[in-house]
């Protein structure tokens, strides 16, 4: 079933210039698509326009078969997250533990069912030791860490990281998307939305939308979309590392099927010595 369709969906933040255009797609439930395209190319304002934060110039959007609207974006909101670039737009608390309890509290969840659900997101996100230090004092990267446990803990259908890890190390990045898995495996039906820069992270997405100008211009499976060197190029797109190193392979005529991990082709380049 389909969480998300959106259906010929454009938008103008002047009525003049547009930066969507007739932007249709769908996202099937417990599904993790990743958002890609330059600066500019309307990535923000889509996820906007998803979550109600803007109001589209034409078209519809439709989540869990509903359309939105003023009528219906309470309800909608109830089941969506979105995880802003910024972290410091973002923070509402006083400590570490009153800013993921935020979300929870509208929700009604009771006192200490609370405690335990900020303590287990806090240390899901590498965050357990700050619970009560002031959000002003974290690093972004922390900072960013902790608007993404405020989100976790909502437990909502749909969460849309807005580069959410743009501000994380290596490391730290690595642990979110283990994180995002995790979810993934313990939560089936959650629909995930990743607006990234980092082709690595779109890479182990279900799908891929490419995003120019406002207008989709490739959608597909990550090894598909990301394997057209040329493409890439024209809207200024990396190939994710496991691809550009296969072609490479490839071109010292070493084959190697499309599903192997980097350990895979390793081993099978050493079996092949
Ligand atoms: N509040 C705003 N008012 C007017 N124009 C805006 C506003 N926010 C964004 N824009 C314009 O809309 C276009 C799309 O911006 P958007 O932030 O959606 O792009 P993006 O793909 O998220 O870019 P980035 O990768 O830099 O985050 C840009 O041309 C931008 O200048
Ligand atoms: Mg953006």
């Amino acid at each position: 079933m389909d969480e998300i369709v959106v259906k010929n969906l454009s938008f103008s933040y002047d009525k003049t210039h547009p930066v969507l255009s007739e932007v249709t797609f769908s996202v099937s439930r417990g599904s993790h698509i990743s958002i890609v395209g330059h600066n500019g190319s309307g990535k923000s304002t889509l996820a906007k326009l998803l979550i109600g934060l803007l109001e589209r110039s034409n078209g519809e959007i439709f989540i869990d078969g509903i359309l939105l609207n003023e009528k219906t974006i309470n309800d909608i909101r109830e089941k969506m997250c979105l995880v802003f670039q910024n972290p410091d737009n973002q923070f509402i608390g006083s400590t570490v533990e009153d800013d993921i309890a935020f979300g929870l509290e509208n929700k009604r969840v009771s006192q200490p069912e609370m405690k335990d659900i900020i303590a287990s997101f806090a240390e899901e996100v590498g965050m357990g030791k700050y619970l009560n230090k002031e959000p002003s004092m974290l690093s972004g990267g922390q900072k960013q860490r902790v608007a993404i446990a405020g989100a976790l803990a909502l437990s909502p259908n749909i969460i849309i990281f807005d580069e959410a890890t743009s501000m994380l190390d290596p490391n730290g990045k690595k642990e979110i998307i283990n994180v995002i898995k995790r979810m993934r495996n313990s939560n089936p039906d959650l629909t995930i939305i990743s607006i990234t820069h980092d082709v690595e992270e779109a890479f182990i997405s279900d799908e891929v939308i490419v995003l120019s100008q406002g207008k989709i211009v490739m959608s597909g499976k990550p090894s598909i979309v990301f394997s057209d060197r040329e493409t890439l190029k024209k809207y200024r797109l990396d190939m994710p590392f496991l691809l550009d190193f296969k072609e490479k392979l490839k071109a010292i005529d070493i084959n190697i099927s499309e599903e192997k991990t980097l350990d895979e082709i390793v081993e099978t380049i050493c079996q092949s010595k």
